[in-house]
């Protein structure tokens, strides 16, 4: 299919909802669905297989560029390990450099003939698609982050402690939020959603008035 204007943008902090809402929009609008912190944390992965140093740029790089389905696929992708050695990674600039086109492609033209699609991340809207026609950005204050991923690991047998993943969202958000290159930002004509105190359906039916406002004629 050709070029692809229905675009939807779904930015935010780590567990403040915005998987949940992204996967619930493209099953509502039959879009093809990215979630782009998992080719992060695939960088990571394979940096912790491989024994790459996140302070060596190029080989992280190289890393990235080398990330295939198996990698995509890999269950330690949810891993905490993962995910704190993704924030890290995904500071190097040539890190970043080598997934935008993957991702940019995905934007414009979705696989599996699909009309449109989702990518949720942290740069979306601002760096990767900023010409998205439909921009979201999740936010939730920290402690409630921190409960519901802490809820999350308890829900899966995992050992947790709330203190210990206050700290480790807080860490991370400031990585985010403080990196030179492609830092979390809000865009300017994104709408912001606090999903501090709503539900999953009620942040959903949020955006989904939003969307279809924004998003091409005759979309579902
Ligand atoms: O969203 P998730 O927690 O899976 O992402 C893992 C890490 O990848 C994040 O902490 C963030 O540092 C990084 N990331 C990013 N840009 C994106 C998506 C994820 O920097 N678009």
């Amino acid at each position: 299919m050709g070029a692809s204007n229905n675009i939807i943008a779904v930015d935010g902090p780590a567990a403040s909802g915005k998987g949940t809402l992204a996967r619930r929009l493209a099953r509502h609008f039959g879009f093809a669905y990215l979630d782009s912190g998992r080719l992060y944390r695939a960088v990571a992965l394979r940096c912790l297989k491989n024994g790459t140093g996140s302070d060596d740029e190029k080989a992280c790089a190289a890393e990235a560029a080398a990330i295939t389905e198996v990698d995509l696929d890999d269950p330690a992708l949810r891993d905490e390990a993962t995910g704190r050695l993704a924030s890290r990674v995904a500071a190097l600039p040539l890190v970043r450099r080598a997934l935008v086109d993957y991702q940019r492609r995905f934007a414009t033209h979705p696989p599996d003939g699909k009309g449109g699609a989702v990518i949720d991340g942290r740069d979306i809207g601002t760096v990767i698609c900023p010409e998205a026609a439909v921009k979201l950005f999740i936010t939730a204050t920290v402690e409630e982050r921190a409960s519901r991923r802490y809820k999350e690991l308890l829900g899966q047998g995992a050992t947790a402690i709330y203190p210990a993943v206050l700290r480790d969202l807080r860490d991370r958000d400031a990585r985010d939020t403080n990196r030179a290159v492609a830092p979390l930002a809000r865009a300017e004509d994104a709408l912001q959603i606090d999903t501090t105190s709503m539900d999953a359906d009620a942040a959903f039916a949020a955006a989904l008035r939003y969307a279809e406002k924004r998003l091409a004629p005759g979309t579902k």
